[in-house]
C-alpha cells in the first residue's frame, strides 16, 4: 500500500507543479479528493483489510490526503497572487501621468470676443454682470418702456413659458434689475444669450449674444457714448476706427442711435460687405429714456445715462471673418478648433 500510496503522491505532485489555472486546480482536487477521486478509491479498499492493517494504512491514506489538500490549498493562493500581479501590471503600463494625446480644445469665437470687450471695459471702469436667460415680460418689456401691444414687440417674438415668463429677446432686459442693484451713478455691460422666433438664414439665427453697457452719472451726454464706442472699437479692430451716428427708434432710448462704423474691408470706399456704403451697422445705442432711469430707481433731475446693445455675435463673425452665423451654434468642432485665444 505504500507504495501505491507514493506512486500515487508523485502523479499529484506533477500534476500540481503543472496547473496554471485555478480551473485546472479544480480539476485535480476533483480528481483526487473528489466524491470518486483516488483517495475515496484507497478508502473503498480498506474495508477489504482487517485489524491493526486497516489502521495503519488509514493513517497513511489520511496523511496523503491531507497532503494533496494543503498543496491545493497553496497552489490556490499561488494562482491568486499571481493573477494579481498580472493585472498591477497592467495597470502600470496606463500611465495618468502622461499629457493627452488628443487637443486640449479651444475658446468659442464668441468667448474670446467677449473675454477681450470685457477687459476692455474693466480698465475703462465697468462692472461685468451676468442676468437671467428667462426673464418675465416686465423685465424684457414693460421696465424698457415697450407697454403691451406696443409694435417694438413685433421685432422680437420669442419663446414663452407656460407660465408666461419669456427667453430674453436682448441684453436690455436686465437694465432695471442692474440699475436697482446698483443705483446711480454706475457703469456696467452685461453679456448674454439672446433668443428669437427668427427664420434661421447664414445672417440669423433663432440664438445669439449680445452685450449691453449703461454709464449712468451727472451730465452723461452723447459725446460720452461716442467717445466710450470709439475706444473700445479701436481696441478690438487694433486701428482708430471711425464711427458715425444715424437715428434709430427703441421706446428706451431718447434720442436712439444706429452706430455704424466706417467698413473693415474696403475702408469705406464702398464693397459688397457694406452693400456700396461704405459703412456697418455694429452698435444700437442712446441715451436711456427718463422712463426708463425712473422704472429702475434713477432720480432723472440728478442724472443721466447711455445704452448700447452690441451684437456680440456679429462683431465675433466681422472680427473672425465668419460667414455664416449657423457655424457658431452647430458645435462642429472642425469649426470651432480654429479659434485659438492670442
Ligand atoms: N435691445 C435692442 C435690441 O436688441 C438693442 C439696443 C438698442 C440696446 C438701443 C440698447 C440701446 O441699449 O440703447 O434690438
Amino acid at each position: 500500500m505504500q507504495e501505491q500510496l507514493d506512486a500515487l503522491r508523485a502523479v499529484f505532485q506533477e500534476k500540481l507543479a503543472t496547473c496554471a489555472d485555478s480551473a485546472a486546480l479544480e480539476s485535480l482536487r476533483v480528481e483526487f479528493l473528489g466524491k470518486k477521486g483516488h483517495v475515496a478509491g484507497l478508502m473503498q479498499n480498506l474495508r477489504t483489510l482487517s485489524g491493526n492493517e486497516k489502521k495503519d494504512t488509514g493513517q497513511l491514506i489520511n496523511i496523503f490526503k491531507q497532503e494533496a489538500a494543503n498543496g491545493i490549498g497553496e497552489k490556490a493562493e499561488t494562482l491568486q497572487s499571481e493573477a494579481l500581479d498580472r493585472l498591477v501590471q497592467s495597470a502600470k503600463q496606463y500611465d495618468t501621468s502622461l499629457p493627452s494625446s488628443k487637443s486640449l480644445g479651444s475658446y468659442h469665437p464668441i468667448t474670446l470676443v467677449q473675454r477681450e470687450l470685457e477687459q476692455i471695459f474693466i480698465t475703462m471702469g465697468f462692472a461685468v454682470e451676468d442676468y437671467n436667460e428667462v426673464v418675465d415680460d416686465y423685465q424684457c418689456f414693460e421696465s424698457l418702456n415697450i407697454p403691451e401691444h406696443h409694435p417694438a414687440r413685433d421685432m422680437q417674438d420669442t419663446y414663452y413659458l407656460d407660465n408666461g415668463q419669456v427667453l430674453k429677446t436682448h441684453t436690455s432686459a436686465a437694465q432695471n434689475a442692474i440699475m436697482r442693484k446698483y443705483g446711480a451713478p454706475l457703469r456696467a455691460i452685461f453679456p448674454g444669450r439672446c433668443f428669437r422666433n427668427e427664420a434661421v438664414d447664414a445672417s440669423h439665427d433663432n440664438t445669439f449674444f449680445q452685450m449691453e453697457g449703461i454709464m449712468i452719472d451727472r451730465d452723461i451726454s452723447i459725446s460720452n457714448l461716442i467717445y466710450f464706442m470709439k475706444t473700445m472699437l479701436s481696441e478690438v479692430f487694433q486701428k482708430d476706427i471711425k464711427v458715425r451716428l444715424r437715428p434709430g427708434f427703441f421706446p428706451f432710448v431718447e434720442p436712439g442711435f444706429e452706430l455704424d462704423i466706417n467698413c473693415l474691408i474696403c475702408g469705406g470706399e464702398g464693397c459688397s460687405t457694406c452693400k456700396q456704403s461704405g459703412w456697418l451697422e455694429l452698435c444700437p445705442c442712446g441715451m436711456i429714456h427718463p422712463r426708463v432711469l425712473g422704472m429702475g430707481g434713477v432720480d432723472t433731475e440728478e442724472y443721466t445715462g447711455f445704452a448700447f446693445g452690441l451684437g456680440l455675435t456679429r462683431l465675433a463673425m466681422m472680427r473672425y471673418g465668419i460667414r455664416d452665423i449657423r457655424d457658431l451654434n452647430a458645435g462642429n468642432l472642425k469649426v470651432l478648433s480654429q479659434f485659438v485665444s492670442a
